[in-house]
């Protein structure tokens, strides 16, 4: 078969994509070159829900593991497919579905709300699922006699007991690697450089519990997205991975944009590339499938967190 010549790759890309009846979702931190082809580009909530109500027969997935997993429990008559299979996540790797059941054989009455950094089969031990955007939400719901266990981020944990108040609360010790690059000390350094910016911090950050009174807001990846847009201010300190700047300058050419750290460079988000993209649809590869049991289970929580936005 000879092979169709394209311009560009973007062009080969969006008539694979019509080919294959697909739908490209990007995370907000994937490469800009990702950002710019995917149909939609947004937080974790936000992708979750673009991917509960598309029409397309296949979903391709431009994130991480646990991603296409929560599309795939969401959407079982889809095919989920993503570029690259080893893009996981080192948070969602810290909880194993026997530390669930472990803490629930102790604790018979309590509820686990696990964040959706997780795996499948650690959503399928779990009462409640959150992201970053509606997290206070979400335990906000649960009545107040219950004991909760939140899993795997700490900081998250943290940001919500304190927004909550919620003194019942036990939180799993569990930590992004690329967030707690960003250091307070930097922060520090940054916010006398730069008086006037506003300093957007994401609740997974490692320096949260000794910054958090320094920042203007703490915010889901697609939070910062709407309030760069909407406030006054022209220059921000941007805490969380670097895949967030692409979106925030090209939305607002006119602001001013500076990392909380440089370094905050998630190496399973930057797996994905144009070319794993268009061997992906050209093979339909990799499909994510859970299995019919996990995703059975799995889906309740789920389901609970789409409900709440
Ligand atoms: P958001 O839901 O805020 O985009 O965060 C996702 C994530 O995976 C952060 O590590």
């Amino acid at each position: 078969m000879t092979k169709k010549f394209y311009a560009s790759i973007e062009e080969e890309i969006s008539e694979l994509k019509k080919e294959r009846k697909a739908v490209i979702l990007a995370h907000n931190y994937q490469v800009g070159e990702i950002q710019d082809i995917a149909d939609f580009t947004g937080d974790s909530l936000g992708l979750a829900l673009q991917a509960r109500k598309t029409d397309a027969e296949v979903i391709l997935f431009s994130g991480v593991h646990f991603m296409a997993e929560t599309a795939s429990i969401l959407c079982p008559d889809k095919k989920v497919i993503v570029p690259d299979l080893a893009a996981g996540c080192s948070l969602a790797d810290m909880i194993r579905p026997q530390d669930i059941r472990d803490w629930k054989a102790a604790h018979p009455e309590g509820v686990v709300v696990c964040y959706v950094n997780t795996s499948a089969v650690v959503k399928a031990e779990s009462d409640y699922c959150c992201t970053s955007a509606n997290a206070e939400k979400v335990v906000a719901s649960i009545p107040a006699e219950k004991e909760i266990l939140f899993v795997p981020d700490f900081f998250l944990g943290t940001y919500v007991k304190e927004r909550t108040g919620r003194k019942n609360m036990e939180l799993w010790r569990g930590y992004c690697p690329t967030h707690v690059e960003i250091q307070a000390s930097q922060i520090n350094k940054l916010k006398i450089e730069h008086p006037d910016a506003e300093f957007l911090m994401h609740p997974e950050c490692g320096c949260l519990t000794k910054s958090m009174h320094l920042a203007d807001r703490i915010l889901s990846t697609e939070g910062m997205v709407h309030y760069a847009k909407e406030s006054k201010a022209r220059e921000f300190i941007v805490a969380t991975e670097v895949g967030i700047l692409h979106r925030l300058r090209r939305d607002n050419p006119e602001k001013l944009f500076i990392p909380a750290s440089a370094h905050a460079v998630c190496s399973y988000m930057k797996m994905n590339t144009l070319e794993k993209i268009v061997a992906s649809l050209e093979n339909l590869a990799y499909e994510v499938r859970v299995p019919a049991e996990i995703a059975e289970r799995a889906r309740r929580p789920i389901e609970r967190m789409v409900a709440v936005v």
